[in-house]
């Protein structure tokens, strides 16, 4: 069985660990077979343009989703994985994300669809657990389901019409980055800064709910993850100021980063600005305009 699922940017400003939306940007394609024994799995073999930077056998994160998926399927079985890695590892993009979704898709397939969306969530996130020392399911929530993802009580699903424009600066990134940039976050939060990242959340899911791009945009920049991260993301603050400078509507970190997101409109001046940022600081760096992404589906 062979599966698809697509890059994804976790937060979008104020959604902290709540909320994510998949990106029609990267890919990884994973080809999962089941045979006797366990419940186990390996990747047997990782090819792809990012083949170099993800281990093979047990210790990459998509045998552990696979692992979590069969054991919640109570399923003695072992998976075979071959992983094509499409998705730049490091870059806030929901790599691991992407091939642990991939995996449990796969398995789910295979067995005839015996696990809900919450339990292939759950089992993918396992797969997080392994790569960021926690279980966060904003980035495989969106690649398992598509679009725009908020995980509470309940999973709810949105499928916004937007563009955005994605960055991704090519800086060295320390191994296990997403793990460093939670260590920096406090344990607990004072009460004026959790009430304007509540206000800023519910001004990005209304406004990408209505098609309100200004409110949408306004909510995504403002936010308090964002504000202690962006400290560690190298131009951020030169690029997020030419991206609004050049009718961005919104910006956030993606993910963990150091990619940054910018919601807009029209997207050419934006994403000519963001470029000539990056050229003028001595970053390199690719940037793109995209578009929401389909949820984990099987691939020829
Ligand atoms: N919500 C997670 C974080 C996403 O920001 O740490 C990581 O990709």
């Amino acid at each position: 069985m062979k599966v698809r699922a697509w890059s994804t940017s976790a937060n979008l400003g104020p959604g902290f660990d709540v909320m994510g939306i998949a990106l029609k940007a990267f890919k990884d394609v994973v080809e999962v077979e089941l045979g006797g024994g366990g419940p186990d799995a390996l990747v047997t073999r990782v090819n792809g343009p990012y083949s170099s930077s993800v281990p093979i056998g047990r210790d990459n994160v998509a045998a552990f989703a696979a692992k979590a998926a069969l054991m919640m399927a109570e399923q003695k079985l072992t998976a075979k994985i071959k992983l094509w890695k499409g998705v730049p590892p490091r870059r806030g993009l929901g790599s691991s994300g992407a091939s642990s979704a991939a995996v449990v898709k796969a398995i789910n397939l295979i067995l005839g669809d015996v696990l809900s969306e919450e339990e292939m969530i759950k089992a993918a996130a396992e797969g997080e657990r392994a790569a960021a020392g926690h279980p966060h399911p904003d980035n495989v929530a969106p690649s398992l389901l598509g679009g725009l993802v908020i995980i509470g009580e309940r999973i709810v699903k949105i499928e916004p019409s937007v563009k955005f424009v994605l960055a991704i600066p090519w800086i060295d990134i320390p191994d296990r980055k997403t793990e460093a940039m939670r260590s920096i976050l406090p344990r607990k939060v004072g009460m004026g800064d959790f009430v304007a990242n509540s206000a800023a959340l519910a001004m990005l899911v209304l406004g990408m709910t209505t098609g309100d791009l200004e409110i949408a945009g306004k909510g995504m920049s403002s936010s308090m993850v964002d504000k202690l991260r962006s400290k560690m993301i190298p131009g951020f603050k030169e690029v997020k100021e030419a991206a609004l400078r050049a009718g961005a509507l919104g910006s956030s970190i993606s993910g963990a980063g150091p990619s940054m997101l910018f919601l807009c409109d029209e997207c050419e001046p934006a994403l000519a600005a963001i470029r000539r940022a990056y050229i003028s600081i001595g970053i390199p760096a690719s940037v793109m305009v995209v578009e929401p992404a389909e949820g984990a589906a099987g691939e020829r």
